[in-house]
Formats: C-alpha cells, sequence, structure tokens
C-alpha cells in the first residue's frame, strides 16, 4: 500500500506548499475520524479516507474529475485575458491541485464543461481517436431550414480544414434553435460550420458529452461537481 505521510496528503489536496501543511497539522487543524492529529509524520490509510481540516470535511482523492456548468464570460484558457478564468469558479485547492479544462469552450459558449487534475484523462478525452460525442444547443440568427441542416449533415469545408466537417447528427429544435452532435472539438466548429452553411450562431450551449447530460446533473450555471465512477462511465455511451 502506498504509504504517505500527513502533511503530503494535504499537499496533494491541495491545500498549500508541503511547509504549510505541517503547519496546519501542527497547529491542530486536522481531524480524522473525529480526533485531532499533530502528527504530520502519520500515515492514515488514504482509501476512504475523510479528515476535517478547519471544521470542513474532505474525502481524500487522488484525482479529481469535475463537471461545471460554464456561465458566459468565462475563458477556459490557463492565462486569461479578457473575462475571469473558469478556476475562479472552483475552490482555490482545485488550482493548487492543477486542474485544468478538458477542451475549451469559448468565452460565450456556456453549459458542460469537464476539468481534472488527471492527465491520461485529460488527454484520452481531448484525443480525436476517441471520437466522444458532444451535443450542443445553438441559436441562430436567421430561420433553421431543412437545406441547413442538409449541409451540416452533409458537411461544410471551413477555410483552414483539409477536408469537409460533417455533424454526427442533427436537429431542428425551433425556429431558430438546433441540436447538433459533432465528434471533433475543432477550434469554434459550432459557430464557423453554422456561418459556412450561411447561417450565424447567436448563443451556444453544451448540453452532453458522450451520455452525460447537464441536466442529468442538475447542475444550476456557475454551478459544479465531482464526477464518480458511474458519471465517468457515461462518458463513454454514445
Ligand atoms: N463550437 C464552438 O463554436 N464554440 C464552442 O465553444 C464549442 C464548440
Amino acid at each position: 500500500m502506498n504509504k504517505m505521510t500527513l502533511d503530503r496528503i494535504l499537499q496533494s489536496q491541495g491545500f498549500g506548499t508541503r511547509k504549510w501543511c505541517r503547519e496546519l497539522i501542527t497547529d491542530g487543524e486536522v481531524r480524522i475520524a473525529g480526533e485531532v492529529c499533530t502528527d504530520y509524520r502519520a500515515t492514515p490509510d488514504t482509501s476512504g479516507l475523510v479528515f476535517t481540516l478547519f471544521d470542513e470535511e474532505w474525502v481524500y482523492r487522488e484525482h479529481v474529475y469535475i463537471a461545471l456548468n460554464k456561465p458566459p464570460d468565462i475563458e477556459c484558457s490557463r492565462k486569461p485575458s479578457h473575462h475571469p478564468g473558469v478556476l475562479s469558479l472552483l475552490p482555490e485547492q482545485f488550482s493548487w491541485r492543477d486542474v485544468q479544462p478538458v477542451g475549451r469552450l469559448d468565452h460565450d459558449t456556456t453549459g458542460l464543461l469537464l476539468l481534472s487534475d488527471d492527465g491520461a484523462f485529460i488527454h484520452a478525452q481531448s484525443s480525436p481517436k476517441k471520437h466522444v460525442p458532444k451535443l450542443y444547443l445553438a441559436s441562430t440568427h436567421d430561420p433553421v431550414t431543412p437545406e441547413l441542416l442538409t449541409q451540416l449533415m452533409n458537411g461544410v469545408k471551413l477555410h483552414d480544414e483539409p477536408a469537409p466537417l460533417a455533424a454526427q447528427s442533427c436537429s431542428m429544435v425551433s425556429s431558430h434553435q438546433i441540436e447538433i452532435v459533432l465528434e471533433q472539438g475543432k477550434y469554434h466548429q459550432v459557430k464557423r460550420m453554422l456561418a459556412a452553411a450561411g447561417n450565424h450562431c447567436s448563443a451556444l450551449r453544451r448540453i452532453a458529452i458522450g451520455g452525460l447530460t447537464l441536466e442529468a446533473l442538475g447542475l444550476e450555471e456557475g454551478e459544479w461537481c465531482y464526477l464518480e465512477a458511474d458519471h465517468l462511465a457515461l462518458l463513454s455511451d454514445k
């Protein structure tokens, strides 16, 4: 079994530097099973470990997998320039743990965004080989026509893409809204596909990734939750 000392455990969970975590422990701020533990060299079993820091309860997680309902005017980039960064919506520990968004949504796109500190997970989810379908609700400036849907399904040519890009599926929701499923995640893909098909995307919301839907997660805009194993399994459900 991997024996980690308590100071390293706290550090791994994003509570600051090892020195700072030692101070928290020796100051009596950490409890395990209701008992204050002032020994930073203690090696509690991390599987199922629940500890209390400043009277708040935390479950030890080797990695974190997070779903966020992204509001508008938030940037996904690591160095946001015009709007607050997405990590500003999450507890500070996640930045310390180097949590990153899985792919990006534009600053004005809302909806389901995954984040994690598990590099292998981020890589696998972002890989074009994985073909994870992503469902978007797009509002259009001009009315939706059958020709628009046909063009999106048949594929449209974007100027920097060698081959036309097609929707995996596409349907009309209302006179000015479509649902569109994409397997790729090219830069501004929905907006550029709609423009190439002669319309204009006026608002965009991602509502599902694989079988994981925002609705099932029940997240209001700006809210987040941990994804557990059953949620993660849904990501490969098509
Ligand atoms: N397509 C876009 O155009 N923007 C997004 O944020 C996601 C997909």
